[in-house]
């Protein structure tokens, strides 16, 4: 049986990728949900039927567990999600954790990069109350990173002037570790490392996603002998046309060379 990855949008690519490296013997269903995308700029009750139609979809062409590779979603559907469906649900969320454990090392601040919608939600705000005892935790919302990416454009002039001009309020030395907390963000890493000081690291939470599928599938017996076969889907139609197909191999490719 395949995985299911989840997305609005090309994002989940970037967790899916971490998926391929470490279980290469899987197949996998990748559903991005283009028709209603930007979820992170709209209302949290129109997003959750978005999701739920997308995953009752998904659970329809049958999988044995399912990745919602779309921070957004994560916070605003997971448990819900989980409660809802019989097999394994994974989410991912900003990797705030190990970002603040580097205070101890570095006394540097943690910036989280994400979208409006996962910045205001309960689960996100509770996430750093619990872990964030020394105030060192700021956050900032990129929805155009969002857009960005739907347009393929990861490194034109237009998105490092929308970048300069989104970090320009902050300073940006006193911060040790970048959060990439939406899944479309780690396309844009070489541009962000450009903008940091040195020895910033940037982290997302797709390893700690990809590793938790990893160990729900062994705890299960369920690991399989694919190939890594990858159906695509867009908002409930299966991708059938080469150049979507070549357009997201090649953003696996890409991401090949990228280090979060
Ligand atoms: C978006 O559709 O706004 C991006 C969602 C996300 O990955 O957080």
């Amino acid at each position: 049986m395949r995985i299911g990855f989840f997305d609005s949008g090309i994002g989940g690519i970037t967790v899916l990728h971490q998926a391929l490296q470490l279980l290469p013997n899987e197949d996998y269903i990748f559903y991005a949900d283009t028709v209603h995308l930007p979820y992170g700029e709209k209302p949290k009750e129109e997003v959750k039927d978005y999701i739920f139609n997308a995953v009752d979809f998904i659970a329809a062409q049958g999988v044995k567990a399912q990745v919602i590779a779309c921070n957004t979603a994560t916070s605003i559907a997971i448990e819900e999600l989980r409660e809802k469906y019989d097999f394994p649900i994974l989410g991912i969320e900003p990797a705030v954790k190990p970002a603040v454990q580097k205070w101890e090392l570095n006394r540097k601040k943690v910036l989280v990069l994400a979208t409006n919608l996962t910045l205001k939600e309960e689960k996100f705000n509770n996430l750093v109350k619990r872990l964030d005892h020394q105030d060192i935790v700021d956050c900032l919302a990129l929805p155009g990173l969002v857009e960005f990416a739907e347009k393929y454009e990861f490194n034109e002039e237009q998105v490092i002037g929308y970048l300069k001009d989104e970090l320009s309020r902050f300073e940006l030395c006193q911060y040790g570790t970048v959060v990439l907390g939406c899944t479309h963000f780690p396309y844009f890493t070489n541009e962000l490392i450009k903008l940091f000081p040195e020895n910033t690291d940037f982290i997302s939470g797709s390893v700690g996603t990809a590793k938790n599928l990893k160990r729900i599938l062994e705890a299960n017996d369920q690991l399989d002998h694919g190939t890594g076969d990858i159906i695509f889907y867009k908002s409930g139609f299966r991708v059938e046309d080469k150049e979507t197909i070549d357009q997201y191999q090649k953003l696996l490719g890409m991401l090949d060379g990228l280090s979060t």
